[in-house]
């Protein structure tokens, strides 16, 4: 061990000693400039608004933490557990009691420990970096809490809004819980909460909507839980709102080159790229007759729709066969295939179960796309992502502008 080490690991003294809340290899938090007990709040935190939690962080990093992060205006600093809260806009009564925990309000330190992400003008839920010379803004929180009404948090340390994180819930006294007690802040910056806290004594049959058509007036467009355990996204703006969203593509972060197992499930994340899985696809269709929407935009803007007034899709024993009528819109009747057949009546294809019925080629891979190819598809909305090209393979709605990829695609059913 370097006498350097021993120096380290010396037991702190009594009284106040910086070095106890400085991280190991941060020498500077030690120095006197940084002594001043008057920033620090002890045995106070606060337990409101924590936009970050991070572990095995010193002090003075959790400072810097802050001052690069958007909306932080103070830390909670717990030495015994090196855990740094980064604390947005509080009011001083939000400061509570807590042994072991410091409170401290950034407007006491110097802005200059944010190096040159001070001044940085990052939108909400993000930080600033300075990498390779240059100062770049990342998401990493999200901006709003989950929506868990009449929940509490089973977080020993309170709610914290991490990207990526997923926080426990329990119900309040006289709820009980459907679904499973979790919300996540995806990498989208939204929250996906998994469960629903109902008043005891509620039917369950009739307490989860069947599908978005179902949420009460006036709800926000976002993520909710239907017909009893799918999870997906509401669009309550479009078109009077009561709109599930069953497919989505608009930044090319989500492939959709998926097996016949990844096109059952689904994959992505539903306030993201994804396709909400065919048998999720069958469950909501089932319950009562839909109409199915497609709107199309291109890298210019340019937006075109297309609208079914019959849409529903068999269980996985029919091969997830294709009901589809009753065009029309904007766009063309993509749903159809090059010599405009309808797909109406086809099995779903991916490029590992071939059910289309062209004897010359394999749709799913020509395409790139789990579909319901017929002979193949005028419409191939899960083609590759590559707005501003052409080909066989891009996402593209033939009828509209033949095979220019698209930039934006998105599928939603309400009721007929
Ligand atoms: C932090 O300090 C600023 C400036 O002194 C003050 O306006 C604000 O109320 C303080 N915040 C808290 C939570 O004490
Ligand atoms: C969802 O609920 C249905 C019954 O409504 C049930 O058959 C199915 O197994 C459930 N799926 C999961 C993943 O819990
Ligand atoms: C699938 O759907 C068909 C046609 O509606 C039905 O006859 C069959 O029983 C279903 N299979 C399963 C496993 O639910
Ligand atoms: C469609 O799926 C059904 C049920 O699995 C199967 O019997 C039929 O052969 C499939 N059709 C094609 C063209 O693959
Ligand atoms: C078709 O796509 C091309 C290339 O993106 C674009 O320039 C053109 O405006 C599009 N036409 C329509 C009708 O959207």
């Amino acid at each position: 061990m370097s006498i350097l080490g021993i120096f380290l690991v010396l037991p702190v003294l009594n009284g106040f000693s910086m070095k106890e809340y400085c991280h190991k290899k941060d020498f500077s938090c030690e120095q006197p400039f940084f002594n001043q007990q008057e920033k620090l709040e002890f045995g106070r935190c606060s337990s409101i608004n924590v936009l970050r939690r991070i572990s095995r962080l010193g002090m003075i990093d959790c400072v810097r933490e802050c001052l690069v992060t958007s909306q932080c205006k103070g830390i909670n600093y717990r030495p015994d557990w090196q855990m740094c809260d980064v604390v947005g806009e509080i009011i001083p009564e939000d400061i509570g009691h807590e042994d072991g925990c410091m409170y401290s309000n950034i407007s006491t330190w110097p802005e200059t420990l944010a190096g040159e992400c001070r001044n940085n003008d990052c939108a909400d839920g993000e930080k600033c970096l300075f990498e390779e010379y240059k100062v770049r803004c990342e998401q990493v929180y999200c901006e709003n809490n989950p929506n868990a009404d009449n929940a509490i948090s089973d977080e020993k340390f309170g709610i914290h809004k991490n990207l990526g994180t997923g926080l426990k819930f329990r119900c309040k006294d006289g709820y009980k819980l459907q679904g499973h007690p979790y919300s996540f802040c995806m990498h989208s910056g939204r929250w996906e909460t998994q469960f629903r806290c109902i008043l005891i004594g509620t039917e369950i049959s009739n307490e989860f909507p069947k599908d978005c058509s179902d949420l009460p007036m006036n709800s926000k467009s976002g993520v909710y839980v239907v017909s009893t355990n799918i999870t997906v996204f509401c669009d309550m703006d479009s078109d009077s709102g009561g709109w599930t969203v069953i497919q989505h593509r608009f930044n090319g972060m989500q492939t959709f080159e998926k097996n016949w197992h990844e096109y059952k499930t689904g994959f992505g994340d539903v306030s993201g790229e994804f396709w909400l899985g065919n048998d999720n696809l069958h469950a909501i269709l089932s319950q009562r007759k839909y109409k199915m929407r497609v709107d199309l935009e291109y890298l210019d803007g340019n937006t075109a729709l297309a609208v079914y007034s019959g849409f529903n899709v068999g269980n996985e024993s029919t091969g997830y066969k294709l009901s589809i009528s009753g065009y029309s819109g904007t766009a063309g009747d993509g749903m159809t295939d090059i010599y405009r057949n309808s797909l109406n009546g086809m099995n779903f294809s991916t490029a590992d179960r071939n059910q289309d019925m062209s004897d010359t080629q394999d749709c799913a891979e020509l395409k790139r796309s789990g579909w319901w190819h017929r002979n193949c598809a005028t419409g191939n909305v899960n083609g590759l992502y590559r707005p501003g090209e052409k080909g066989d393979d891009v996402m593209h709605w033939r009828t509209l502008n033949g095979t220019y990829s698209l930039s934006m695609t998105r599928m939603m059913i309400k009721p007929a």
